[in-house]
């Protein structure tokens, strides 16, 4: 059994474990530790060693997310992160770190590769746009189940406004809006996502996406929508899967 250390770097907690790289489960139970405030890359860097540190039987190269543009393991971008990674080469930081080979990738697509890989867009092919709710909006794009990175399709204009800033699900919990209110939002979000990429189907993740149950059937689009089937687990699993591509 082939196994990888995942890693996924979030706003408020950084997460940990084994993947086995065939069905996509952990091998073992996850280890969380609080993303550290500030979070500048060095103190970053401390967690994510430290989370290595927990399973000192899995040895080998690791995959890591990171909530931002990624190219070439370079941080790109800083909406919900701390300004001063922009620039940062988060593939050598972290490799230094940990004294072994890290491979860094963003969040939502991390999500990506595991929901198409072993997750809800498993075996489909077309056009697949996975969006996770969160503080911000992270988007994947796959066809045929080949990932195109770095799309941040949260950061789209819509109606003069970010998407993220009105349709995450901070802004759900922020503007205290009803289901009724927000799937309205992100209804008019999946309507402007399909005059531009005609997907064959939407996988709607990140936390509040378990209780898509309530929100789910307010959804509309033409593309079939369905949640995520890896909830909290898809960044780690896809960042385990995309460091071994
Ligand atoms: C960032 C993306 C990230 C998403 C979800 C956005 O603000 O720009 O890179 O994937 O939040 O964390």
């Amino acid at each position: 059994m082939a196994v990888r250390l995942g890693i996924d770097i979030g706003g408020s907690g950084i997460k940990g474990a084994p993947v086995d790289l065939e069905s996509g489960a952990l091998t073992a139970e996850r280890v969380r530790i609080m993303t550290p405030r500030p979070s500048h890359p060095e103190a970053v860097a401390g967690v994510v060693r430290r989370v290595v540190d927990a399973f000192p039987d899995v040895t080998g190269a690791i995959g890591c997310t990171f909530p931002a543009i990624v190219l070439d393991g370079r941080i790109n971008s800083a909406a919900n992160v701390d300004r001063s990674w922009i620039g940062t080469d988060a593939d050598r930081l972290f490799s230094q770190a940990c004294q072994r080979p890290v491979s860094v990738v963003n969040d939502a697509d991390a999500a990506g590769v595991a929901e198409a890989r072993v997750g809800a867009a498993a075996g489909r092919t077309g056009v697949v746009i996975v969006l996770t709710l969160g503080t911000g909006i992270g988007s994947a794009l796959l066809h045929d189940g080949h990932l195109m990175p770095n799309t941040e399709l949260g950061h789209l204009e819509l109606q003069g406004r970010v998407v993220e800033k009105g349709a995450s699900n901070r802004a759900r919990k922020t503007e205290k809006l009803s289901f009724d209110v927000w799937t309205g939002r992100l209804n008019a979000y999946l309507a402007h996502l399909e005059r531009i990429f005609s997907p064959d189907l939407f996988v709607i993740g990140g936390g509040i996406s378990k209780r898509f149950g309530k929100f789910g059937p307010m959804l509309r689009a033409r593309a079939e929508i369905v949640p995520a089937a890896l909830r909290n687990d898809a960044g780690i699993v896809g960042a385990a899967i995309w460091a071994g591509r």
